[in-house]
């Protein structure tokens, strides 16, 4: 892959694009009901530690794999590894992006729905969430209609072009959705009976903590870190020699967690000050499965004035913070069969639409199907794929040649000790505490 590659135009096009790929679904969906069913503040403190183990760590990894190969996934391995398998650790990402749009699209579709339903009014005439919610779950044809348009909306992005279309869009809407998070934060907290939700999701109690903890908490940090599929891996080919990986993996890390801390922060206040039956709330939102999100949140827009602008304003940025995130899981897919089956753009983009539409398909109709993909990329593929990538940087890379993409090839002041640690970790820190964790979780 040597011909000259596009690259992304700016610093802060790296970063919007980077953490538009981490900010989605995964924060403000995804993590609050994986808090909630992980028990509250004990599943946080494990998934702190994860995003700073394993998290950081491996966000540099693949940016050095990506920006040292500039070439796609699977591509990337073979380059730096000619002839060596580890191009299977590439086309197992490549795989479980496709398996996570499969499942991911129909949400970005809930979110289309409840942007319409704010924007007709007919959200705010509701008077049982729940059962709302569940209505649209009952509904196949209507969530097959808005996955599909979600992810047509994916494809056009991915042929219009990398800087128009990925870099263009996030440093829109990033600054937005957090500006709304922060407002929707206060708004959440001053709610009476608040607090509750404040101490469930900070005061850590060994209460409701399951022993799958570690796995739940290690699955939500790779998703919603994009990591362990060579998502980081696609962007950081497109870096160029001046980015410095250390310092973007870390700003990626922290605006991705503080998006999903500030979604629990909403999500949880507003559930315990806004439920019917306080005294069985805990049990019902460790019960609650993925409808949190689509049911708490209406409940506040509700206690706000105006409060059809502001859940038009809350789903139309969440519905592109995860276009940014559909993005960047497309662009990995359509990338690989672009450059390794040198198949073109458009047809690249064509196979990988119909083929997440079939699946989207599936998820919409069979829960236990949409669960299934969840569960098996966020929980097994992508931490399988941080392990061989660990291994990979730590022990079968260059060591000299990952200085060099550390410090700029010499020209960052990069502290000795911080490599040396950042080397003990991939090597001696990372896979066996992948291995563990899957231990752990499969026999407590
Ligand atoms: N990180 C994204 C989110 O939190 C989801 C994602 C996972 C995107 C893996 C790309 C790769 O919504």
């Amino acid at each position: 892959m040597n011909e000259k590659r596009v690259t992304f135009a700016s610093k802060v096009g790296v970063i919007a694009a980077a953490a538009g790929s981490a900010v989605g679904l995964g924060n403000i969906w995804r993590f609050p009901s994986q808090t909630a069913d992980g028990g509250g503040a004990i599943f946080i403190l494990v998934y702190l530690g994860c995003i700073l183990f394993f998290g950081i760590p491996l966000i540099i990894s693949e940016f050095i794999v990506g920006r040292s190969s500039q070439a796609n996934t699977a591509g990337a391995f073979h380059e730096l590894a000619p002839g060596a398998p580890w191009k299977w650790v590439g086309r197992l990402g490549v795989l479980t992006g496709f398996i996570i749009m499969g499942f991911y699209m129909v949400v970005c579709g809930w979110t289309l729905d409840y942007l319409v339903q704010s924007l007709t009014g007919s959200l705010h005439k509701v008077n049982d969430f729940s059962a709302n919610f569940t209505s649209l779950l009952n509904n196949p044809l209507r969530q097959i209609f808005w996955m599909i348009l979600f992810t047509l909306l994916t494809a056009f992005f991915i042929l219009s072009g990398v800087k128009k279309g990925i870099e263009q869009s996030s440093k829109i809407m990033m600054p937005m959705l957090f500006l709304i998070l922060i407002i929707l934060a206060v708004r959440a907290i001053l709610l009476e009976g608040a607090s509750s939700g404040l101490s469930f999701l900070f005061m850590p109690s060994l209460e409701h903590v399951k022993p799958t903890v570690f796995l739940d908490a290690m699955g939500q940090a790779f998703f919603s870190l994009s990591l362990g599929m060579g998502c980081m891996i696609t962007y950081g080919s497109y870096f160029n020699n001046r980015i410095n990986l250390t310092k973007t993996a870390m700003q990626v890390a922290v605006l991705d967690t503080m998006v999903a801390i500030l979604a629990g922060v909403i999500i949880f206040p507003a559930a315990f000050a806004l439920t019917a039956n306080p005294g069985t709330i805990v049990d019902e939102l460790v019960a609650g499965g993925p409808g949190l999100l689509f049911i708490t949140l209406p409940g506040l827009f509700n206690q706000m004035p105006v409060s059809m602008l502001w859940a038009a304003m809350f789903f139309c940025l969440l519905a592109l913070a995860a276009l940014t995130s559909t993005i960047s899981l497309m662009e990995v897919v359509t990338l690989y069969l672009h450059e390794e089956y040198r198949l073109s753009r458009k047809m690249s983009t064509f196979i990988v639409t119909a083929g997440v539409i079939v699946l989207g398909v599936i998820s919409s109709i069979s829960a236990p199907f949409f669960n299934l993909l969840d569960i098996s990329s966020a929980k097994f593929m992508l931490p399988i794929g941080g392990f061989f990538i660990s291994l990979f940087v730590g022990w079968y890379l260059d060591k000299k040649m990952v200085y060099a993409q550390l410090t700029n090839q010499g020209t960052l002041k990069t502290a000795v000790g911080f490599l040396k640690t950042y080397i003990f970790l991939l090597r001696y820190i990372v896979p066996p505490a992948i291995l563990a964790i899957f231990v752990y979780g499969l026999t407590g």
